[in-house]
């Protein structure tokens, strides 16, 4: 992968991680991109300019008033030369500042001047990410089509554990690098469900499904590739977030139902990959069920909502992209599937005999009303890939009930 003659513009502020954005620097220029870097007044009390200019090679600019750096390539050229705006780290007041649309510094003049794609890496204690002022914020900068990169979850320098980290610079390198592909998805959000759902028996037993959420999980890192904003609603799985998706985590169908009717309200697509359970025990008991030894015990279950077929239902729906795994007669079940839920595409695939589960290959027939493609068996990274971009053409194309 290369960046030559790509131009991105970085936008450092203050806050502790900012010395992890001199690597950044590097692994780009490594990759023949070239970099400018805005520092706000706030991050050079991290790291100085002087070290941005050795490793950029370029000017560093602080200040709106700095004549020199005017004289040479002011705010606007500045905004002009960039293909890509990309703030790492995000402090909230840059972002406070942002979503309110200021100019009083260098860099948020810049992004208001630029119409280059503008992304924000945020990085902030915890407690202040999850604070209701900057989930705002943040939420008015996806609105504006602002990419929010992360933060992602971890140990963080102020000795708390929680959402907040920024995102590792070989991470915001990689996704530096997705956004100059072809992103048919970009601006779009996309809502991913992924894994199995376990339904309570008792504290200690469940019933659950042996989807291990890979599948969904390359869907929300493909979605992403492909410039969406991406939430991905993850039953219990033991997979780390893709960086810069968003993850809701929940446990039980019900909860999973909820979780994606909130995340799928203003979302463009729906892609259910979550094995969801159809039935749950009738019944939670609160203590551990004892054995009665001779005697069977009888479950009563009873059914769970349908989440796609939910979302079918609403009257402004997202483009609705279901799963089907079967053991047999793929073709009939799928194209039954489809009608009976209502949903714009149907990716079915063949499971049992070690196909489908817990397997890092797999291969998809995509049914959709009218037409149909197989996709061969490959790594599921890439299958998702070809998947998603099967989805956007055909969301694109207008061919979802109501797109
Ligand atoms: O009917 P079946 O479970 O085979 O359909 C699979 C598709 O429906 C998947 O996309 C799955 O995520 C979705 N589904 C759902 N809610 C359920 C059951 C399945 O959204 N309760």
């Amino acid at each position: 992968m290369s960046l030559r003659q790509r131009r991105i513009l970085i936008g450092v502020t203050g806050g502790i991680a900012a010395y992890k954005i001199c690597e950044l620097v590097r692994r780009l220029r490594d990759l023949e991109a070239e970099v400018r870097v805005v520092m706000t007044e706030g991050a050079t009390h991290f790291v100085t300019p002087t070290t941005f200019q050795a490793l950029s090679g370029q000017p560093v600019r602080v200040s709106l008033w700095d004549e020199q750096g005017e004289a040479a390539m002011g705010h606007i050229e500045l905004a002009r030369w960039a293909e890509r705006v990309l703030i790492a780290p995000a402090s909230a007041d840059t972002i406070a500042r942002l979503a309110h649309g200021f100019a009083d510094d260098l860099l948020s003049t810049v992004v208001l001047a630029t119409a280059a794609p503008v992304y924000v890496a945020p990085a902030m204690n915890q407690q202040m990410w999850a604070s209701l002022a900057v989930q705002a914020n943040v939420g008015t900068l996806r609105v504006r089509g602002i990419g929010v990169l992360g933060p992602a979850d971890g140990d963080q320098a102020c000795g708390d554990i929680g959402s907040g980290r920024m995102l590792e610079p070989h991470e915001l390198r990689d996704l530096m690098v997705a956004s100059f592909g072809d992103q048919p998805l970009r601006g779009r959000r996309v809502v991913v469900s992924a894994g199995p759902t376990y339904e309570d028996i008792d504290p200690v037993r469940f019933i659950g499904n042996r989807s291990s959420g890979r599948m969904g999980f390359a869907v929300a890192s493909a979605a992403r590739d492909a410039g969406a904003d991406v939430t991905l609603v993850a039953g219990p799985v033991a997979l780390a977030t893709p960086p810069g998706v968003r993850r809701v985590d929940v446990r039980s169908a019900r909860q999973m139902h909820e979780a994606v009717l909130s995340a799928a309200r203003d979302a463009d697509i729906y892609v259910g990959a979550a094995a969801v359970g159809d039935y749950r025990p009738s019944e939670t008991s609160e203590h551990k069920l004892k054995k009665a030894s001779g005697t069977p015990l009888h479950l009563e279950l009873t059914e769970n909502p349908d989440i796609i077929a939910s979302l079918a239902a609403a009257e402004r729906r997202p483009f609705l992209v279901g799963f089907a795994a079967e053991t047999r007669e793929l073709a009939s079940y799928a194209g039954e599937k489809l009608r009976r839920k209502g949903i714009d595409m149907i990716a079915a695939n063949e499971v049992g005999g070690g196909k489908g589960f817990e397997v890092a290959d797999n291969a998809l027939h995509l049914y959709w009303p009218g037409g149909d493609e197989s996709l061969p068996e490959m790594p599921k990274t890439d299958l998702a890939r070809q998947l998603v971009a099967r989805i956007a053409e055909r969301f694109l194309s207008g061919s979802g009930t109501t797109p």
